[in-house]
């Protein structure tokens, strides 16, 4: 009697069923379980091949055939499903992840300096070509030095322009302007000429406003010598804003008073928002104050140790903040000093 016919609806059933299945299977464990139950020594289909001989010698070759052809089709089927099962754990991987190693790696960002170091560099520079050394003088100061020396007796009204910070120690106090150094810096060079600049911060007792913080840095200019006159004064400053500013910067001085420079004057640039006509950053004026200078009073000379009558020598006092703000034309002035890194990173 002929195997044939219930021998390939064996076969079709063991094709059907591996395949169908193959369809369940969700990983790898699975995979192999089911390649071991389907295509393994002891499965259905490889049982056919093994029992081969025990067919009739006739229908052997159509029985053979058509098991290859099982087996052919689940080992295909299992190559395919083993395949995508693979690229779905890659992107669940992915996806549960989130590694995405294509990406370009992130930057660290590179420190920088603070706006204002920068600014003091350059006006370091500018004044350096110019012949001028950094003298340090201290942060905290005698009342004696901060105003006493730089002719600003106790109880004069001037005092008033200067509202200070003062500590428990009775006569010290946070320096108001770096003018004290003038003070220091001849007591230690005196009778030789000088030409320094005086950096540092100082601190004033007073409403925070755009313009105006109760910390802020100060250049203090100061040159004596022999024959030194406001020529001197005037070609050194102009030389400096124009360097820092721009060739084609106006300036003008005006007359002005300190109490320990005679004749005093400060020193405005035009307006960098208008352009000279007037707006609320330049109050209008069209100008805007960058310094206060003059020729050191003769009273200052002496307490510094040099004769008057000798020695003659000019001054002059900026907020290096006010360049910088200038410069970039930041509009408030409190965003020196609040260290907000968005703000700072922009220079
Ligand atoms: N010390 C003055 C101030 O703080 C500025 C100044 C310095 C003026 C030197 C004249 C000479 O306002």
């Amino acid at each position: 009697m002929s195997e044939l016919p219930a021998m390939n609806e064996q076969l079709d059933r063991v094709e059907e069923r591996g395949l169908a299945e193959l369809r369940e299977v969700k990983d790898e464990a699975g995979l192999q379980a089911w390649k071991a139950a389907h295509l393994g020594r002891s499965s259905p289909v490889m049982q056919v091949f093994s029992k081969l001989s025990q067919a009739p010698k006739e229908e052997r070759p159509a029985i053979g055939q058509r098991a290859n052809q099982v087996k052919l089709a689940l080992e295909s089927a299992f190559t395919m499903r083993s395949q995508i099962l693979k690229e779905e754990a890659l992107s669940q991987a992915l996806q549960a992840e989130r590694l995405d190693v294509t990406l370009p790696g992130r930057t660290l960002a590179p420190g920088r300096l603070h706006l204002e170091t920068r600014t003091l560099r350059e006006v370091y520079r500018l004044f350096g070509e110019m012949g001028f050394q950094v003298y340090r003088s201290p942060d905290v100061e005698t009342d004696e030095f901060n105003f006493g020396l730089l002719n600003i007796p106790e109880y004069h009204p001037a005092r008033d322009m200067w509202d200070t910070f003062h500590t428990t120690t009775p006569g010290v106090v946070l320096r108001t302007h770096t003018s004290p150094g003038q003070i220091r810096a001849m007591r230690e060079f005196a009778p030789d000429p000088i030409r320094v600049i005086l950096p540092g911060m100082c601190y004033r007792y007073e409403q925070v406003t755009v313009r105006a913080d109760i910390q802020f840095y100060q250049v203090e200019v100061l040159a004596v010598g022999r024959h030194i006159t406001f020529g001197d004064l005037k070609g050194t400053l102009t030389q400096f804003a124009r360097r820092m500013y721009g060739v084609d910067v106006r300036l003008r001085l005006r007359p002005s008073y300190f109490p320990f420079t005679e004749p005093s004057a400060e020193m405005d640039v035009e307006c960098f928002i208008c352009g000279g006509k007037g707006c609320p950053v330049c109050k209008q004026s069209g100008w805007l104050e960058i310094l206060g200078c003059g020729m050191i009073h003769p009273t200052v000379l002496q307490n510094g140790g040099y004769d008057p009558r000798e020695f003659s020598g000019f001054a002059a006092g900026m907020g290096s903040g006010r360049i910088g703000m200038l410069r970039h034309r930041i509009n408030d002035i409190r965003n020196l000093w609040t260290n907000d890194i968005r703000f700072l990173e922009q220079f």
